[in-house]
Parts: C-alpha cells; structure tokens; sequence
C-alpha cells in the first residue's frame, strides 16, 4: 500500500495519519467495505456500495460521498494496478472531536480512508487440499448485519483457530451455524446447496449473492435456510466465502474428515463458474474504454 485517501486527499501512506480521538478508534465507531478488483476494474462495485450506505444508515450516518465521488477515488486506486488483482479498502469512522464522549457529536465530521492492497493469489494446494475450520460459539454482537469495525471477537475466534491447527472458525450461535470469522457459509447437504438466510447474525455477503446466482443460473439445486450444528457436521462439503478468499473449501471440521476429506465435486464446479465470472472482468478490463471504472 503507497497512496491513501484521506478526507479528500491521496496522500503517501506513511502520511495518512488520524487524530488519537478519532471515533474509529475510540470507539469502533466506524463501518467499513472491501471490494475486489479484478485486472483494475472493482467488482460488483454498485453492491458494494449500497452494503455501505446500508451500514452507515445503521450507524446513524450518512454517506460522506456520492456514487461518482466513490467511483473515482476506487478507480485513482485501481489506476496503479498493472493488472494484479487488488482488495479496496473503505472505512468511515464517525471522525475526531476534541473530547471523549460517548455521545454522538453535532453535526457530524466523519472521517473517511480508502486503500487498496494487492490480493495474493490463492495457493494451488488449497483447490487440491482444501482448508481446515473448527467450531466456536459465536460471542458476537447482535447486529452481525452491520459491516462495522468492531471485529475483536471475529480476531480472537482466528487466533483461536490457528492456535488449534485449523485455519478458520465457523461462528454457531443457539445451535445454528452462521458464518466463519470474515466469511459466509455453505454446505451440500443431500446434494442441496445451502446457505442461511441472510438475518441479523450475519453479514449479507456479495460473494454470497454472487454464489446464490451462479447456483440458479447453473440449475443447482440451492436453499437458503438456517443450518443445524448436527447438519453442518454431517454435510458433504463446507465452504466459506469472501471477496478475498473467494470459495474456500472446508475439508476438516474439528479434526474430522468433511466428506472424503478433499474438496467436493460441488465446490469444483461452483469454483469454476466462479473463476470464469472473474476472467469475464479481466476481460472487460483489458477491452473497457478510457473511462470506464467498473464492471458488475
Ligand atoms: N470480510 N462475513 C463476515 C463476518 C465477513 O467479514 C465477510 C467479509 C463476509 C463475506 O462478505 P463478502 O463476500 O462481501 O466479502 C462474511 C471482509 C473480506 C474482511 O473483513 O476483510
């Protein structure tokens, strides 16, 4: 990461630089977005933005910025891409005042900061070996709908999960299983599709969406409906999504074998439309005119 913005301002990153009492801070009074780019062109973009707008509505704020003012600074952080595949990072936070208050300031000076940082390439093994995940209670907010800041509980259940041996943890709260710690859910479970209602206790995924539509394009047979603890343990695969881990496989639920242990024949061919949708925006990319900043 080189440049930043900032208030207004590209700056240097070693420049960009907030107040001590800034909110965000403080308070994790902030709400945030990432968004993929593919070869410089932000994908799914409008989605993106209106999950933001929909945060801040839930905060009590309002968007700093208009449509075309966001488009531009994505794509002035796209601009440098060369090609690589790229995560824009978005955070509004409720901005600095002079004093600690928990009450919330009149009027209103967010403070707002995008960045993009390259998205590496998934390793082959995982296509081959898949990921590992464990359990945990999900010690969450209740308002896990919100793209907000306040990430503690999502952080410490990674740490918890490394520090097993796996490589994620699936959040189950009153017995249902929700979603990972910066990731949906899905399983194949009797060759069904499946994925919870988006609700309250989780955060209405883009990569998600864009699964659900691959599914009803491709005739998969897909439901969204809430998934047991006993349900996701006996499901034939497990995935989890995200705009930057793509569709990650689940081949190891708390030490034991999902499915045969390796990443299913779903998962390969939901990956492949999935992989191809992506090479459709390089594409677009490599033929789009001048202005052109997006491509949903
Ligand atoms: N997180 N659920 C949670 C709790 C998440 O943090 C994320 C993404 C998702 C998937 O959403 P999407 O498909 O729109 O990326 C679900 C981002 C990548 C992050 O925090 O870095």
């Amino acid at each position: 990461m080189d440049k930043v913005y900032l208030n207004g301002r590209f700056l240097p990153a070693e420049q960009a630089c907030v107040p001590i009492t800034d909110r965000g801070l403080l308070f994790a009074d902030s709400v945030y977005e990432v968004i993929p780019a593919y070869g410089g062109l932000p994908f799914r973009l409008e989605q993106h933005l209106a999950r933001l707008r929909r945060s801040l509505a839930a905060i009590r704020m309002e968007d700093p910025l208009d449509d075309a003012h966001w488009r531009a600074i994505i794509a002035e952080l796209c601009a440098d891409a060369d090609g690589e595949d790229l995560s824009i990072y978005i955070q509004i936070t409720r901005g600095a005042y002079r004093a600690r208050a928990h009450r919330i300031p009149e009027p209103v000076e967010p403070t707002v900061i995008a960045f993009a940082s390259p998205i590496t390439a998934r390793d082959p093994r995982i296509a081959e070996q898949g990921i590992t995940a464990i359990t945990l209670a999900d010690t969450r907010w209740a308002r896990c709908d919100i793209k907000a800041t306040t990430l503690l509980p999502n952080v410490l259940a990674q740490a918890e999960a490394l520090e097993s041996g796996a490589d994620d943890a699936i959040f189950v709260r009153d017995g249902q299983a929700m979603e990972g710690t910066a990731s949906n859910l899905f399983i194949v479970l009797d060759g069904l599709l499946i994925t919870p209602p988006n609700s309250e206790c989780l955060l209405p995924g883009i990569t998600r969406d864009l699964v659900l539509e691959l599914a009803r394009d491709a005739g998969i047979a897909h439901a969204e409906a809430a998934i047991a603890e006993s349900e996701l343990r006996r499901a034939e695969e497990i995935w989890l999504t995200s705009s930057t881990r793509e569709i990650a496989p689940v081949v190891q639920l708390d030490g034991q074998a999902v499915g045969d242990g390796r990443p299913g024949p779903c998962w390969r061919h939901m990956d492949g439309l999935f992989q191809a949708a992506k090479e459709r925006i390089r594409l677009a990319a490599r033929n789009r005119p001048a202005e052109e900043t997006q491509d949903d």
